[in-house]
């Protein structure tokens, strides 16, 4: 993955955080020790999901599943939404937010095909519709060795794989995101990367309770740097996996050939689960920086902490893995 020097000016007003008070408000983060929610599997009581009206927060959305530690505080709005990967828009930190203008996530498809009893394509409030919002507040590990912690509002996508009525045969699920050169600059150029970006899960992973599809952070609709309308979000896992803009979920029998593997199997593999003892082959993945935490450049001198094995997720997700060679995920 491409590395690039940032911008002093880039997250220098990321300080700036409104939100804290809002997440402060609602009383997310305690001050000491861990909050812990109930890992509800499956549960689609709540309201149906709704997109809000333009420039409208989401309504409805339950608080969800968050295991925050002492030093999780979110990341500010501003750095979310200004320091990201999503290379069909660049491959500077800064240029999603740049070169996402033109974008237009709405009207929005869904096509979910392959191995499943229930295949469609369905308009995106149709897609929503039977599924219960719900604020989940992850870090997130990027594998170039930075962080974030993001109140993502999502809805279960254990919910969605269940709905959709994969077959026996079905032992991956594959997802693509949109191809619009006209919108998106950076799929004008063949030589970024091969476009649809893709990525996979093994079902039980898409199956356990902690993997989500977003439709918004900070309870409002994503923008299209984070991958607007819907994108995954697997915190276990290393940012790359979290395929944003997605256009069509697929259930397969085979293990899919997800882009960054693709692109270079030496570094990046399917699994690419949060590991601290496994280095990159460029840099090491003992520690990550956090951004926003301080120290501007782009969170390049933020100061660095320990990362943890599945990024703090081991006790909901190692189960997963059990028998399997961990030093080998890359
Ligand atoms: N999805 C697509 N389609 N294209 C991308 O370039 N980048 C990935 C992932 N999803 C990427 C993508 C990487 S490397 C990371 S770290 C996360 O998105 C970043 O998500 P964020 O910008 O919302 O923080």
């Amino acid at each position: 993955m491409l590395i690039r020097q940032k911008k002093t000016s880039e997250v220098a007003s990321h300080e700036i955080t409104p939100e804290h008070v809002y997440l402060n408000r609602r009383t997310f983060i305690q001050a000491t020790g861990l909050i812990a929610g109930s890992l509800a599997l499956g549960a689609t009581a709540g309201q149906a999901a709704v997109m809000p009206a333009k420039g409208a927060k989401f309504a409805d959305v339950k608080k969800g599943y968050s295991k925050l530690g002492e030093k999780d505080t979110p990341t500010t709005f501003e750095a979310v939404t200004t320091y990201n990967n999503y290379y069909e828009f660049g491959t500077g930190k800064d240029d999603p937010a740049q070169n996402a203008g033109p974008f237009k996530p709405l009207p929005w498809t869904v096509q979910v095909d392959g191995l499943c009893n229930k295949p469609g394509t369905l308009g995106f409030d149709d897609f929503l519709k039977p599924h219960a919002l719900e604020e989940r507040i992850y870090r997130m590990r990027c594998v170039e060795a930075w962080s974030m912690v993001i109140p993502w509002v999502g809805i279960s996508l254990a919910d969605v794989v269940k709905r959709f009525e994969p077959q026996g045969s079905a032992k991956y699920i594959r997802f693509e995101t949109v191809v619009r050169p006209a919108e998106m600059s950076g799929q004008r150029s063949s030589h970024i990367l091969p476009w649809p970006y893709v990525e996979g899960l093994r079902l039980d992973e898409a199956q356990n309770p902690l993997a989500i599809l977003a439709v918004g952070l900070y309870g409002q609709p994503l923008l299209g740097q984070n991958g607007a309308p819907i994108r995954l979000v697997v915190p276990w896992k290393y940012g790359f996996k979290g395929v944003k803009s997605i256009v069509r979920i697929s259930f397969v029998e085979e293990e899919p050939k997800n882009t960054w593997r693709t692109m270079n199997s030496d570094e990046y593999g399917f699994y690419a689960n949060v590991n601290p003892k496994v280095d990159h082959p460029r840099w090491t993945q003992a520690s990550e920086r956090r951004i926003g935490a301080g120290g501007g450049l782009g969170g390049l001198i933020s100061p660095r902490q320990a990362t943890l094995m599945f990024n703090g997720y081991q006790e909901e997700v190692a189960h997963l893995y059990d028998g399997m060679n961990l030093s080998r995920y890359y």
